[in-house]
């Protein structure tokens, strides 16, 4: 029952997650810039969940981000790409050490009418190199499409992890899989994360050429009869 905070919580994924983390989390805090601005939109997600509206006036607390690196136990960068790592570096002194970190920013370049993924480091390993050594960090939900996950009580799909130690892993698997139908898979060291980040370019892409509405990934398990 760890409390939650989302830096750039007021958004597409972190109130998607919000809604979904409050459901077994101490409460979630949705962070912004501007704290007026997380209140108005923890407004807005009530009189949008009206069924859940009691339950989440109690879990959801709207705050400054600045606030979530020394209170939260988990904390998940749902920023866009481009602010993630700024985001990060501006709150570096604040962050009380022994807590998890997610990024959920997926780096991505638009070439012409496509998606590519961004070159260099990844997002994750960006932040690697800011976060103090205590704070752990993966890389997840760079293929959950947050409008979805707002709107409906699960999604189908898989989350691909990427980070450097099995504790971590195991730490992050057990909050995605309190979501329903989510299923987090290890998918390697953060020397991958660049590539989970691509898959955010690949999704896009498939959407916009194929006429896909929210496409996600889902990995199958095809064992061979003898
Ligand atoms: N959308 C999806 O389906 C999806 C799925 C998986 C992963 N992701 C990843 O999740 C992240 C968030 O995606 P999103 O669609 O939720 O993004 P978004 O709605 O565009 O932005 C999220 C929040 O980030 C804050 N923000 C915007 N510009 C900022 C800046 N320059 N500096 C600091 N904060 C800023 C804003 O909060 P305040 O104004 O309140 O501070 C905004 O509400 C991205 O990195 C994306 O790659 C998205």
């Amino acid at each position: 029952m760890a409390t939650v905070g989302l830096l750039g919580g007021t958004g597409n994924l972190g109130k998607g997650l919000a809604v979904h983390l409050a459901k077994f989390s101490e409460q979630v805090m949705i962070g912004s810039r501007s704290e007026d601005k997380a209140k108005s939109v923890v407004e807005e997600i009530l009189s949008e969940k009206t069924n859940e509206s009691d339950f989440l006036k109690v879990k959801l607390h709207p705050t400054s981000n600045a606030v979530i690196p020394a209170k939260a136990d988990t904390i998940i960068a749902t920023v866009p790409f481009e602010s993630a790592v700024d985001t990060v570096r501006s709150l570096k002194e604040r962050f009380r050490g022994d807590q998890l970190f997610i990024s959920a920013a997926a780096f991505l370049e638009k070439k012409g009418s496509e998606f590519h993924s961004g070159t260099g480091d990844s997002i994750s390993q960006q932040i690697r190199s800011i976060l103090p050594d205590s704070v752990r960090l993966a890389t997840a939900f760079q293929t959950v499409p947050a409008v979805v996950l707002y709107r409906s009580d699960s999604v189908e799909g898989d989350v691909l992890v990427s980070c450097d130690e099995k504790n971590t892993f195991d730490a992050c698997a057990s909050l995605i899989r309190n979501i329903r139908n989510l299923r987090p898979l290890y998918a390697g060291s953060l020397a991958v994360s660049g590539q989970i980040e691509g898959l955010t370019s690949i999704l896009l892409n498939i959407g916009i050429k194929n006429h896909l509405k929210n496409p996600t990934f889902k990995v199958l398990d095809r064992p061979l009869e003898n």
